[in-house]
């Protein structure tokens, strides 16, 4: 039986990797996306999301646009690793999703509350949607099975020496939804960075030559080029594709169960995962941090994910 999984995400080149694997594996259903402001802008990561469902042929996927900006900061961007487009480094085809009157929060609650069995919420940006959707429909709560994101980190960090993007870029959002009393799964830096498609996999799916694997190699690349330069990573970290390949395959990650709150008041500590290893607040564990990941299962994968899309999308 398939898990049903909704993606709240901010496309983004390894958004789009996260959104390839859950359409392309077997045990997982893809009910529905928003996308929020992150990477980019709120208009170009909708029409990234929407460029990707054109691309594979899933415009069936109900996709909505949601936040423009974090809950009560100014919006931060990646454009260094993501591009002025969201999506630099390969042409996609222009999107064929109209933008929908539902709002993302509207979608993400119908979707849950409609499936016939609790769903696993997969965030990959920044928590503005799901932070406003439990706080608009908190009756969603009790349909989410798990909420597993991307973002934070315990000794990992990227957007400054305290933070991962995600986080830093709505820190209220990220506070609201780490004490929302959902379980969580907190697919972070320490795993992520760990989590690398390297030049030699990129050339790997470069010689598949399909529809989606000729437009994936390029943007690999692309998103490789500032991940080597600025923090000396051999190749691509597919950040969000872990969220998804957890939620089918838990056993990928090394986890340990700890009480997680985010800074949301500090100069310097902005959007950081404060993380109790050793339980000295006393309070609960909130979250299951992953710490470790066997990246040779996961590439692969991810891999067999783009071999399998290359297969069923007609070009
Ligand atoms: O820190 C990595 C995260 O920030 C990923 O989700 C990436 O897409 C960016 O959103
Ligand atoms: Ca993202």
């Amino acid at each position: 039986m398939a898990v049903p999984i909704f993606i709240d995400c901010d496309p983004g080149h390894d958004d789009m990797m996260a959104i390839m694997l859950a359409v392309a594996h077997p045990q997982l259903e893809l009910i529905g996306i928003s996308t929020v402001a992150g990477n980019q802008t709120g208009e170009r990561t909708f029409d990234n999301a929407g460029r990707i469902l054109t691309l594979l042929n899933r415009t069936d996927i109900p996709l909505a646009r949601g936040a423009d900006a974090p809950l009560c900061r100014k919006l931060v961007t990646a454009p260094a690793f993501h591009g002025t487009s969201g999506l630099d480094g390969a042409e996609l085809p222009s999107s064929a999703v109209p933008e929908r009157a539902e709002s993302a929060i509207a979608l993400m609650a119908r979707a849950i509350l409609e499936n016939p069995g609790p769903v696993v919420l997969v965030p990959t940006g920044p928590l503005t949607n799901v932070a406003m959707a439990l706080r608009a429909h908190p009756e969603i709560a009790d349909s989410i099975e798990r909420i597993v994101l991307m973002g934070g980190g315990v000794f990992d960090s990227n957007t400054t020496p305290a933070a991962e993007f995600n986080i830093f870029v709505d820190p209220e959002a990220a506070a609201a939804v780490f004490a929302g009393g959902v379980p969580i799964t907190m697919v972070g830096l320490d795993a992520t960075n760990k989590a690398v498609l390297d030049y030699d996999q990129i050339a790997q799916i470069e010689a598949m030559g399909g529809p989606v694997s000729r437009v994936v190699a390029p943007l690999m690349r692309f998103f490789s080029g500032a991940n080597e330069e600025l923090f000396g990573i051999n190749g691509a970290p597919i950040h969000d594709a872990l969220a998804v390949a957890a939620v089918v395959a838990p056993d990928l990650l090394v986890t340990q169960d700890v009480y997680v709150a985010v800074e949301t008041q500090g100069d310097l500590t902005r959007g950081q995962t404060v993380a109790d290893l050793y339980g000295i607040t006393g309070l609960a564990p909130n979250a299951s941090v992953a710490l470790g990941v066997d990246r040779g299962r996961f590439i692969a994968m991810m891999i067999d994910a783009i071999r399998r899309l290359d297969e069923t999308v007609v070009a």
